[in-house]
């Protein structure tokens, strides 16, 4: 299955959405302040690039896009060629998915449209005012920081990193950010999303009572597999097929379910865990495209007041989907669902404290309304900085799959401090590829 299917939002809605919405911000007015961090004083156009150009660097390019009537896309990149290309033109060409004003509004020509391992920095450093970083997650650390050096308001897709080091870089990044007044804004689209953000207060304001404990699931089905072609060398395969390889994408549990283990630091207020274990393998993935992750974890958190919350993933094919937050609390229990965005909280006896409806609609517009309040809060000279809050999320998803994959119990202070880095410092289609060794709990070695 691909990515695009499994998640729920199809490129159609955010666009159908994005119309209505970009016309409200115009009807509201946009203030364009005198001069706000990168942007250039009493501008009026934004000037965006990506670092990414495949399915989500183009989908949050037409969010961006829509979001802000004066955002135009200057720049693109990516390490191949033919995405930047295939992007380029699918993003300037009017359908479905792109409206003739989203289209008019990318102007990249060819001396803007960059490839290798470098284009990062050629995207950066080309002019733009903003920089969309939706490239794999074990690049987002390097793209980060020279992003906020160079002075950049960020768009950081989730996850920000796929190891401590690479977390720890990213809260530094996230402090430099604050100090130069720059956006920085990870893609937990779930928080941005109007029917689960009602959901939350309601769990915080106390509809369920103090809240014991949430069990938050991300199951779903495996995740394309590109089968090698002759002309692919070790390194290309392994980034070709990333979602299976861990140094690249962090393992499912870092790379997707981890919307869900925010979902679950968010009910509880953002506490962060003292601990976890957690219980994870392959059953059912072989093959060499399915390289070196887990199809299934269990996490068990637990916290300084002897709280305990529990997170469960699976990427298996014809199981039961579900992607849910369950809160238990003293006075009952809610149920959020991340796909339909219904939230039903009931007594324990059976009594509804809050109908919880939500909307569906709320899942389809999310990208969009992050990147809405990402362009507002820049133009207001307040720019929305939630990369802390992200990368503390991350970092508990990345601290669940170290349990899983040493079998130990792993506190956070060891977590964070984790001398393991996946990624290598030179990489070239040129070089070896890294190794890709499957995890044996008990066996593998925490570092
Ligand atoms: N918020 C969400 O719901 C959501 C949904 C989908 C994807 N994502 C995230 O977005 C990111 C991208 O996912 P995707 O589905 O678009 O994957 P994708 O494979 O479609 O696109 C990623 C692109 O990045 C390019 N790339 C890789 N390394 C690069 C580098 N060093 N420099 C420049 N470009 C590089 C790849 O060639 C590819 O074109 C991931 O972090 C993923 O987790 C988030």
């Amino acid at each position: 299955m691909h990515r695009d299917h499994l998640d729920p939002v199809s490129r159609r809605d955010f666009v159908k959405s994005a119309g209505a919405l970009t016309a409200a911000a115009a009807i509201g007015g946009l203030v364009v302040p005198r001069a706000f961090g990168a942007h250039a004083a009493g501008a009026d156009t934004i000037k965006v690039g990506i670092v990414g150009c495949g399915g989500r660097g183009s989908g949050a390019a037409i969010n961006a896009i829509s979001a802000d009537p004066g955002c135009t896309l200057v720049s693109m990149g990516d390490v191949f060629k033919d995405r930047v290309e295939n992007a380029h033109k699918y993003l300037s060409t009017p359908s479905d998915d792109v409206s003739a004003d989203v289209a008019k509004r990318i102007q990249v020509p060819a001396d803007r449209r960059f490839y290798g391992f470098d284009a990062y920095k050629q995207v950066i450093d080309s002019d733009v005012d903003v920089v969309l970083l939706t490239s794999y997650p074990c690049f987002r650390p390097t793209h980060l920081k020279y992003a906020i050096e160079k002075g950049k308001h960020v768009f950081a897709e989730k996850p920000v990193a796929v190891d401590a080091p690479g977390i720890r870089s990213v809260l530094e990044s996230a402090r430099a950010a604050k100090a130069k007044n720059l956006a920085c804004l990870v893609g937990f689209c779930w928080r941005y999303n109007n029917s689960m953000r009602e959901a939350f207060k309601r769990v915080h304001e106390g509809a369920v009572g103090d809240v014991t404990s949430v069990h938050t699931t991300y199951h779903g089905g495996t995740l394309t597999r590109n089968p090698r072609k002759s002309e692919w060398g070790d390194l290309e395969f392994q980034m070709r097929n990333w979602w299976h390889f861990t140094w690249i994408s962090g393992d499912h549990i870092v790379e997707q379910a981890v919307h869900s283990v925010d979902r679950l630091n968010w009910a509880i207020g953002d506490r962060l865990p003292v601990s976890a274990q957690c219980l994870g393998g392959r059953a059912a993935r072989s093959g060499p495209e399915h390289g070196n992750v887990y199809d299934h974890f269990s996490a068990i958190y637990d916290y300084a007041d002897g709280m305990r919350c529990f997170h469960s993933c699976r990427q298996i094919d014809s199981c039961p989907a579900d992607n849910k937050d369950y809160v238990f609390g003293t006075k009952g229990n809610a149920v959020i669902d991340g796909w339909s965005g219904q939230a039903p909280m009931k007594s324990r006896d059976g009594k509804v404290l809050w109908e919880g409806k939500g909307t569906s609609a709320d899942v389809g517009k999310m990208y969009f309304d992050e990147h809405k309040e990402l362009f507002a809060s820049i133009r207001a000279g307040k720019p929305i900085n939630d990369a802390e809050r992200g990368a503390n999320s991350c970092m508990t998803a990345i601290m669940a799959r170290m349990a899983a994959y040493t079998g130990q119990t792993i506190t956070w202070e060891q977590a964070i401090n984790s001398k393991e880095s996946l990624v290598p410092t030179e990489l070239g289609f040129d070089k070896p590829a890294p190794t890709a060794e499957i995890a044996i709990p008990g066996q593998t070695k925490f570092t």
